[in-house]
């Protein structure tokens, strides 16, 4: 069976926007591959470094997103990256293949650095954090990564360590493929910017109704658009963007008609709003049903991470084992 290697950085609750760059994906493929679930909290780390008890913390959160949209941990296998030492070690082996430079073009570090207003002070484990996650991946032998579109600049660097390795030292490691979500990269509740906690542009997988109602009531929508009898924008408008993702196929026919009379200004943005909250509330309730099983049996997500650690762990031993014999590196009797 082909492999599935993707992960999520625990650093708070996961949001609709990694549902459709993700989540749906690895729920949909876990009958068809041997799926693993990564909990990467070495990697949320590198940017939470003042904060290692919030990074701690969220792993059982972002464990618990993982269950309550359908992740089956008898078909998948979660697991915590930290408490598997080999991937830092495969990660020691890697740096070795990889220029300074070539980790400050990664678009998605530079990004991320701008962002976190490290300006010239950059840690060396945050830069490196590209590296330790081929390792993710490589030590996994994955073939398939769905990831989110910020992830592919990721992905690229992954492939490149893969060849260069099998290149130095024979073929070793599988080179993964990307699989992006349907919608690859969902834009927030506020429309200008990608959906992102540390921005307030977010609708949870844990929020509650009202937490949701109150989001969907104050969504942007065409700015321009100064009274419902005009000719609105369904295109760059946030809140037609989740009815296409969230609605289908159900609730197509419906959306399709409130865009038609959008774009000729013949519906106002409140009916639009109380519809797409009905779709989003109809969408998130089976996972808060879900997720109140996990809440309230919490021993059951401990063992959950517990034997899926253990699984995992022997995965990239393996992987491990065999890029050092291959780069011909073992020392016998030891
Ligand atoms: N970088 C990913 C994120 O920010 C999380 C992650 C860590 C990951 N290791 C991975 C994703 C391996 C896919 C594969 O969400």
């Amino acid at each position: 069976m082909k492999r599935i290697l993707t992960g999520d950085r625990p650093t708070g609750k996961l949001h609709i926007g990694h549902y459709l760059g993700t989540l749906e994906n690895r729920v949909r493929l876990q009958d068809s591959y041997q799926t693993f679930v990564m909990l990467a909290d070495v990697q949320a780390l590198t940017d939470n470094f003042i904060n290692p008890a919030k990074v701690h913390d969220a792993v059982f959160e972002v464990a618990i997103d993982n269950l309550s949209v359908g992740i089956d941990p008898n078909k998948s296998t979660i697991f915590i990256q930290s408490l598997i030492p080999e991937l830092a070690e495969l990660t020691a082996y890697f740096m070795n293949l990889v220029t300074l430079s070539r980790l400050q073009r990664n678009p998605t570090v530079k990004d991320e650095m701008k962002q976190k207003g490290f300006g010239t002070n950059i840690p060396v484990g945050f830069l490196n954090y590209p590296i330790s996650q081929a390792a993710d991946i490589l030590g996994f032998q994955a073939d398939l990564v769905p990831v989110g579109k910020d992830q592919a600049p990721m992905l690229e660097q992954t492939r490149e360590i893969a060849k260069k390795f099998n290149e130095l030292y024979g073929k070793t490691f599988t080179v993964p493929e990307i699989l992006l979500g349907r919608v690859a990269k969902l834009v927030g509740t506020d429309g200008g910017n990608k959906m992102s906690k540390s921005l307030g542009n977010v609708i949870g997988l844990s929020d509650q109704t009202e937490t949701v109602r109150k989001q969907v009531k104050s969504m942007y929508t065409d700015p321009n658009r100064v009274s419902s009898d005009i000719p609105g924008d369904v295109v760059n408008n946030p809140v037609f963007i989740y009815l296409d993702a969230f609605g289908q196929p159900k609730h197509q026919s419906t959306s399709d008609n409130f865009k038609q009379r959008y774009k000729k200004g013949g519906i106002g943005d409140v009916e639009v709003k109380d519809f797409l909250f009905e779709v989003i509330e109809e969408f998130l309730e089976p996972i808060r049903q879900k997720r109140q099983y996990y809440e309230s049996n919490p021993k059951i997500v401990h063992e959950v991470l517990r034997q899926g650690t253990i699984k995992a762990r022997i995965e990239v031993q393996k992987a491990l084992q065999l890029a050092k014999s291959n780069m011909g590196f073992e020392f016998k009797d030891f």
